[in-house]
């Protein structure tokens, strides 16, 4: 009884910020799938066990994390009837909490894990269906490649299916590594304070429209310049959001700033087209086409010496894998 999944972070171009009732957001959203940032998921149901328990980057999880697992394993426990506790390992291959969307690797992973450990065989969409319960974006790290989260109108239609497969188009997503620091509000409590904000009823009625018209076209045309000009707009958008919420956050720091507002808009000049994104915290996702990535990899370097970073390509969705954590 025991199953191991890989599942990739995503980055979203079109953003879910602000929820209702079982993670149902108010819009469609849209993301890629990045291959540099997996969870791998070990998951076994065990007749011995009296609490499931959860590791992740070999710490035991305690308090409201823990109990975010153990509901998800319940959601898997009713569906699929098991009647015993589990013992779930889990690592990221990325650093947790930076705006790289760790719960959607990682309930994504979760998901797969649990359902393929208990013998279970649900379809893709059944998949997402549940990843979403564990964590809103995780609905989308379940299918491959570029992926559209369908907003839905109860909890059994708000899933999300494959727009293009990985090679549709070869982008790099260059995730900057601005900060190892652990945000210190949450996306939970984002998406709770979102609709608070004096932005957010336009946004959800006439921006996010209008953007992912524009997202669908720039993907099926690999039109870069429409993409990267929406992004950057859908992403600033985000963190006026978050700035403008009740109570605000603010998720950037000076160094996100520079790089959005001085050195991309500098690199483009110099004739290298790449655009940013942003999710839920400081890192920067710097999305171009692959054939610029060893150009803008050296002024990266040049500029900002000792930063992290990871390199992304697109990237199938979650998979079970042969190779267990324990
Ligand atoms: C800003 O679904 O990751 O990345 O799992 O509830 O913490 P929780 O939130 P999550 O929301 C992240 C939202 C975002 C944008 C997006 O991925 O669409």
């Amino acid at each position: 009884m025991k199953a191991t999944a890989v599942a990739p972070a995503n980055i979203a171009f079109i953003k879910y910020w602000g929820n209702k009732k079982d993670n149902l957001p108010y819009s469609d959203t849209i993301s890629m799938n990045i291959s540099g940032c997996v969870t791998t998921t070990t998951v076994e149901w065990n007749p011995q066990l009296k609490h499931d328990f959860a590791v992740l980057n070999k710490k035991t999880l305690r308090g409201a994390d823990l109990e975010r697992v153990i509901n998800h394993l319940r959601r898997v426990r009713k569906i699929l009837q098991v009647r015993y506790k589990a013992k779930v390992v889990s690592e990221n291959s990325f650093p947790t909490g930076v705006g790289i969307a760790s719960s959607a690797s990682g309930f994504a992973a979760l998901t797969l894990a649990a359902v393929k450990a208990a013998g279970g065989s649900l379809s893709e969409k059944e998949l997402t269906l549940l990843a979403r319960q564990g964590s809103g974006s995780a609905v989308r790290s379940i299918p491959s490649g570029f992926v559209i989260w369908h907003k839905g109108t109860n909890t059994n239609n708000s899933y999300a299916e494959s727009l293009y497969p990985p090679d549709w188009w070869s982008l790099s997503d260059i995730v900057l590594i601005v900060t190892t620091k652990e945000k210190s509000i949450s996306s939970v409590e984002g998406h709770k304070r979102a609709p608070s904000s004096p932005l957010f009823e336009t946004r959800v009625k006439r921006k996010l429209p209008e953007r992912l018209r524009k997202v669908k076209r720039a993907l099926a045309q690999r039109d870069i310049k429409l993409l990267g000009e929406t992004i950057e707009e859908e992403a600033r958008e985000l963190h006026e959001v978050a700035r403008t919420s009740k109570p605000p956050i603010n998720y950037l720091i000076p160094t996100t700033k520079k790089i959005i507002n001085q050195a991309i808009p500098r690199w483009r000049r110099e004739g290298v087209p790449v655009y940013f994104t942003l999710d839920a915290g400081p890192s920067v996702h710097i999305i171009c086409l692959a054939e610029y990535e060893r150009a803008l990899l050296k002024k990266i370097k040049k500029e900002f010496l000792d930063m992290q970073y990871i390199v992304n390509k697109p990237s199938e969705g979650a998979r079970v894998i042969r190779k267990h954590l324990f």
